[in-house]
């Protein structure tokens, strides 16, 4: 038996064992995670034949970042998942430091995969080829080797291809980092996924009006939504304001009018997508029935990222929960997929009343519609706040790292709230979706509830939900 066949049977034992992470108190009880070692991007997220699989990157040899495979996982619902046999291991020349991200498309009735083969030198420098694999029979995948070079006028940092397919020809957004040491995102198009054309940089530092901004962008995604074209991409290097961009690296899109011909993308502003503390790297892709779903890593590599309390469990990172994506008022709104309603556990109970009234309520996990009227706080198993002052609301943990307290802000008109709680993680959605805070957070698993303070009115609806472990 090859080492790659005994590596993969390795993996599989590990998946499907009693892993440690098992035992740990923080365990996501219906996240998706990895059984062992590190994830990160989501990568070739897709339906196929009325089953979704979803791809990610993946150190399963210890929690911290390295030589990346892709792990896979695939479902009927986007609820009850089950692991598939590992994708992609660096085994080649061309990808021997990581199978960096990418897409899935279908093509001839197969799942292909569009992923970066990252080769580093050891004076630093790096070099990176887009790759092609191609589903066989038995789940597996077979390598068909590099299809991009790195193109010229540009460093070794380019990734991340975005595929999708639009008149008859496949299309590709690629981030790419200039030789100005500039983050741009490069156009490519394909007639059989092989032989690919670069159309040119259709976003970027000092393009579409914009100055600096930023040294990378990673995880390009490109897609039409309500009419118009919404790029995500995940800017590096842009600094800190009073109220933006407070995390290491910003995750954000743009909408604007893609002209194929011209190879053009004008685009208004830049938006964070989410403006919580762990959110990065998110992937969409388009269902049957027309929805643009969106699975985003439910982390971040900063400096609290590696010291994670779980990683002594031998796990670390997670997914977000699949969330719906549409546009209003120019707005890229996200809610949690309706599919998720199967968690909630019998019909929940309500409560209407002055914020400071309100029962304790179990918070482990659990779902809260909350409609607000007046100012209110409330308070995450001690471990997190949420202050609602009427103008703005401000999200607040404790920072696991460094003991001290950290906030994030959303500035508007407070209407509802949806909160996603699991065991050591909250997912924040203002105004049906009209912005969302997400975070990690890890409290004392002897605190489980939460509970309401202030003047305000609240009406609540809670559930409990549901585990859901992955088969
Ligand atoms: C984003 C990223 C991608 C890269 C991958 C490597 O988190 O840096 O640009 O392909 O992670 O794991």
């Amino acid at each position: 038996m090859s080492e790659v066949s005994l590596l993969k049977q390795l993996a599989r034992s590990l998946m499907t064992g009693q892993p440690v992470a098992a035992s740990d108190p923080h365990r996501l009880h219906w996240h998706l995670a990895p059984p062992v070692g590190l994830l990160n991007d989501p990568n070739g997220f897709i339906q196929a034949n009325g089953r979704y699989h979803l791809f990610y990157q993946w150190n399963p040899l210890a929690c911290r970042h390295g030589a990346k495979w892709w792990g896979h996982w695939s479902s009927a619902d986007l609820v009850h998942w089950q692991h598939e046999p590992v994708a992609l291991l660096p085994t080649e020349e061309y990808e021997i430091n990581g199978c960096y991200s990418g897409s899935a498309v279908q093509h001839d009735g197969k799942i292909t995969l569009i992923y970066t083969g990252n080769v580093k030198y050891a004076d630093g420098s790096r070099t990176a080829y887009q790759c092609l694999a191609e589903e066989l029979p038995d789940g597996t995948y077979r390598k068909l080797g590099p299809v991009i070079p790195l193109p010229e006028g540009y460093t070794g940092h380019v990734r991340d291809p975005k595929v999708w397919q639009h008149d008859g020809h496949w299309y590709m957004v690629l981030a790419a980092q200039s030789a100005e040491l500039t983050g741009k995102v490069l156009f490519y198009r394909s007639a059989d996924l092989t032989e690919w054309q670069l159309l040119g940089e259709i976003a970027g530092a000092h393009l579409n009006g914009l100055k600096e901004f930023g040294y990378m962008w990673e995880c390009p995604d490109l897609f039409p939504l309500d009419g118009q074209d919404v790029l995500i991409c995940c800017p590096q290097g842009l600094a800190a304001e009073q109220y933006r961009y407070l995390n290491l690296y910003q995750c954000g899109y743009f909408t604007g009018k893609l002209d194929y011909r011209q190879a053009e993308f004008p685009h208004g502003e830049f938006r964070e997508l989410d403006l919580g503390f762990e959110f990065y790297a998110p992937q969409t892709t388009e269902t049957a029935d027309g929805r643009r779903l969106m699975f985003g890593w439910l982390g971040l590599p900063d400096d609290n990222e590696l010291v994670q309390p779980t990683i002594k469990y031998g796990w670390v990172n997670s997914m977000t929960c699949p969330r719906e994506l549409s546009l209003r008022d120019g707005i890229l709104c996200q809610q949690p997929v309706k599919e998720l309603q199967q968690l909630r556990q019998g019909t929940g109970t309500d409560w209407q009343g002055s914020a400071e009234q309100a029962p304790e309520l179990a918070a482990v996990s659990a779902e809260l519609l909350i409609d607000v009227s007046g100012t209110f706080s409330l308070s995450l198993r001690d471990e997190a706040t949420l202050d609602w002052d009427g103008e703005c609301l401000i999200l607040t943990r404790r920072n696991w790292r460094t003991g001290e307290q950290e906030s994030r802000y959303w500035f508007g008109s407070l209407r509802s709230l949806q909160l996603l709680l699991d065991s050591s993680s909250l997912e924040l959605f203002i105004n049906d979706g009209e912005a969302c805070m997400t975070a990690r957070y890890f409290p004392d698993p002897e605190k489980q509830t939460l509970h309401f303070q202030g003047a305000g009115t609240v009406s609540i609806h809670h559930w409990l939900l549901s585990a859901c472990v992955i088969e």
